[in-house]
């Protein structure tokens, strides 16, 4: 999108200029995935798909928002008096939650916004669309208000928001990633103690490609909040025998030693816990190290923890992995994100990626019945003031 497009847009809403453009990216999660809940090791990079936002100051105390995303939907104005969750007022809620969310914490808004969006994440596609939407506006805020607040505070009053004000019970990795990334790196962090670690994306003469799978997913919907409960619960009981503050305490021997306390169920998910914990610290050696073909496995390996283990593909995201895996300049592939539906990714040689799109492509859609959806993953700077 255009610095120029943005205005005018802004323009033809609002009727005036806007003061501030600002840009926040979407995140892609290369490895370890489920275990931010879970006190694990996790593994994203921003991605250059993200939402655009324009500001201009109002004098009253309210907030108007427009999104070119949800044209249908007009100016949805918001009173800073009268913060609630509204089910009609849809992506606002997420805009709303960060407003709450700092007023609650103390942080002084003395008058209001006009803010326009447009957004080119696909909606429901596991890229963090809703953690992109909660850092633009934090940064917004930050900045028209010249607030003192850290990126950790707004990503903090990111997952507040996801948890309290809409309810998905996730875990702190997408607002981190979206708020702290940097362009060519991915970021290890440390989800027990936050400490992270900038860890450059060399992939030499290879690209990631996101795959769609098109099958929308909500994560209010999904199993997410069912599998941090299934997480809970194995906890508890091994918290009988063990000392233990996350199923990221355990190593694989000492699972193995206490799994006759589980039901399978629970089994299956804390040995994913455990397993992908391991594999996003070799993988992110295997990344310093430029060992892409082991970096590839451990991808893969990932991927078959989730299927198997874990129970989150399904049936479109299997069906892209598995294609994924037999093609030629493939170094690995897996589901990013939630999962049950959403998107994969595939690390893939540069000259193979048509190929690789159209083969993928064509048995995707004879066995699902619809198309994929391919984009090759930029990384990016996290949320920031544009111009
Ligand atoms: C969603 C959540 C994250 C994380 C992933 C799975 O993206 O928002 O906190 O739990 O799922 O790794």
């Amino acid at each position: 999108m255009q610095q120029v497009e943005l205005v005018d847009e802004f323009l033809k809403v609002f009727g005036q200029k806007p003061t501030r453009l600002y840009f926040s990216p979407g995140r892609i999660n290369l490895i370890g995935e489920h275990i931010d809940y879970n006190g694990g090791q996790v593994f994203p990079c921003a991605i250059s798909l993200g939402i655009y936002g324009a500001v201009s100051r109002r004098s009253d105390r309210r907030f108007c928002f427009y999104s070119a995303n949800f044209s249908e939907l007009g100016t949805i104005e918001v009173d800073l008096a009268d913060l609630k969750y509204v089910q009609t007022d849809f992506w606002v809620n997420y805009a709303k939650g960060m407003l709450y969310s700092l007023l609650v914490n103390g942080y002084q808004l003395d008058h209001g916004l006009n803010i326009y969006v447009n957004g080119n994440i696909p909606d429901g596609a596991g890229l963090s669309s809703s953690a992109a939407l909660e850092m633009l506006i934090g940064i917004i805020v930050k900045d028209q208000f010249k607030l003192n607040i850290s990126k950790l505070a707004l990503v903090k009053l990111g997952v507040k928001t996801e948890n309290e004000f809409i309810g998905v019970n996730s875990g702190v990795m997408d607002q981190f990633a979206v708020a702290l990334s940097q362009k060519d790196q991915a970021i290890l962090l440390d989800t027990t103690t936050l400490a992270y670690q900038q860890v450059p994306l060399k992939l030499a003469d290879n690209l990631i490609v996101i795959m769609n799978t098109n099958k929308r997913r909500e994560l209010a919907d999904s199993k997410y909040n069912e599998r941090r409960k299934e997480c809970e619960q194995a906890l508890q009981i091994l918290q009988n025998q063990l000392k233990l503050d996350s199923l990221s305490d355990l190593d694989s021997v000492t699972l193995d030693e206490y799994s006759y306390l589980l039901p399978l169920k629970l089994l299956k998910r804390t040995r994913h816990v455990v397993s992908e914990n391991n594999r996003t610290l070799l993988a992110k050696t295997a990344l310093e190290d430029g060992d892409l073909a082991r970096f590839g496995r451990l991808i893969n390996a990932s991927h078959v923890s989730l299927e198997y283990d874990y129970e989150v593909t399904g049936k479109e995201l299997d069906t892209l992995v598995h294609a994924a895996w037999q093609q030629p300049g493939v170094l690995g592939a897996r589901m990013t994100g939630a999962g049950f539906g959403g998107c994969a990714i595939a690390l893939v040689q540069k000259e193979q990626v048509t190929a690789f799109q159209e083969q993928v492509g064509a048995i995707y859609e004879q066995k699902i019945g619809y198309p994929p959806s391919f984009y090759l993953a930029e990384t990016a700077d996290g949320a920031k003031v544009w111009q």
